[in-house]
């Protein structure tokens, strides 16, 4: 029986990039093919840091052009906008009453918020009981992400445990994560991780332009040329790994024997970016001149995950001792 996917995208810049693309959106379009897709705009998330209004409203629907660009197809996922299901924020509080704060303290992104003295909204603070309200209003089974969610569907998993108990019934089904190792954490111009918030990231919609002055940016070594070179430690190497095929053994074995510089590994990523994004980046420019057709692809998304997680929804009440449903 196909196995019920669901996850999401943070609408929290102009647009997604590499580390999205390879550790997340590429396994959703994947699995479309065999699985029960549902795959949202976490737009709720983004308000933890996006405070415009118009802002949200365009980084939001950016995603819905990308996911559909990336080859999302709306007849084999139901793609949607999370705050058009605002069931998720009232299945937050039920959850949230069996959630530890201990729990949530824990949390990798609240410690490090915490940790450089920034102010903590309780926006913030409870962004992983909102992540297990998403995954748990749909009876997700498997959860696609990349390394960096990993932990949050270990704490979704705890959530739904103890609202299980709690309740004496199970209503919550537990999810498992899904990660493809081998692109779990991709890493951006400096090394680190690839991440909006870092400031190192290869746009999958950049102009040929800005992505090659990105490209001759990448931070390496000062090995002088001629000298052998580590592709393992290399940030260069780590992003043509990522393309993988016969040009890659090449140049592994250009890099080891001293036969390529930092410079002339650069100039052969970017046609190798530029090659592998293209089919994507061609629907992207169509999709733009039909943008009444993205917001029917929501419209219609929205409708369907709506009725799943009322579902969910009633039955946690009704679990959770409340009268039926209310009225609606
Ligand atoms: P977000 O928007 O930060 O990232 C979206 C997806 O991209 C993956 N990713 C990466 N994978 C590999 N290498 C990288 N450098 C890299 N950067 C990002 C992320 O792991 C993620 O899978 N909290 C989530 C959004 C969310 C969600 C959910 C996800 C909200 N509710 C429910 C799954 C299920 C987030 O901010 O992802």
């Amino acid at each position: 029986m196909a196995k019920r996917i669901l996850s999401g995208v943070k609408p929290s810049a102009d647009m997604m990039h590499l580390g999205n693309w390879f550790g997340a959106v590429r396994q959703f379009v994947e699995l479309q093919e065999t699985e029960d897709n549902y795959i949202f705009i976490a737009d709720f998330h983004a308000l933890t840091t996006v405070h415009d209004a118009g802002l949200l409203r365009s980084y939001a629907r950016e995603i819905a052009l990308e996911y559909l660009a990336c080859g999302l197809d709306p007849q084999r996922t139901v793609l949607w906008r999370q705050s058009d299901v605002p069931e998720v924020c009232e299945l937050t509080w039920l959850l949230s009453c069996a959630t530890p704060m201990a729990l949530l303290e824990r949390a990798h992104a609240y410690k490090a918020a915490s940790a450089e003295g920034a102010e903590v909204s309780m926006g913030l603070f409870c962004y992983p009981v909102l992540m297990a309200a998403d995954i748990l209003a749909y009876q997700a089974d498997l959860v696609p992400v990349g390394e960096d969610q990993v932990q949050h569907i270990e704490m979704t998993r705890d959530m739904a445990e103890k609202f299980n108990r709690q309740c004496g019934s199970e209503v919550l089904k537990l999810p498992a994560h899904r990660v493809n190792q081998a692109v779990a954490r991709v890493p951006g111009l400096d090394g680190r991780k690839m991440s909006k918030s870092y400031g190192n990231t290869l746009g999958l919609f950049e102009p040929d332009g800005a992505l090659k002055k990105k490209v001759m940016r990448i931070v390496t070594d000062s090995t002088p040329l001629g000298t052998p070179l580590d592709p393992e430690t290399c940030h260069v190497f780590a992003l043509h790994k990522l393309f993988g095929g016969a040009a890659l053994d090449e140049l592994r074995d250009d890099y080891v024997h001293g036969r390529i510089g930092y410079g002339e590994s650069k100039k052969r990523l970017l046609p190798r970016i530029l090659e592998g994004l293209a089919p994507i980046r061609e629907r992207y420019e169509q999709l733009r001149q039909d943008l009444d057709y993205v917001e029917d692809v929501l419209r219609d998304g929205a409708a369907r995950a709506r009725l799943v997680a009322r579902a969910t929804l009633d039955a946690c009440r009704l679990a959770a001792g409340f009268a039926d449903p209310p009225r609606r």
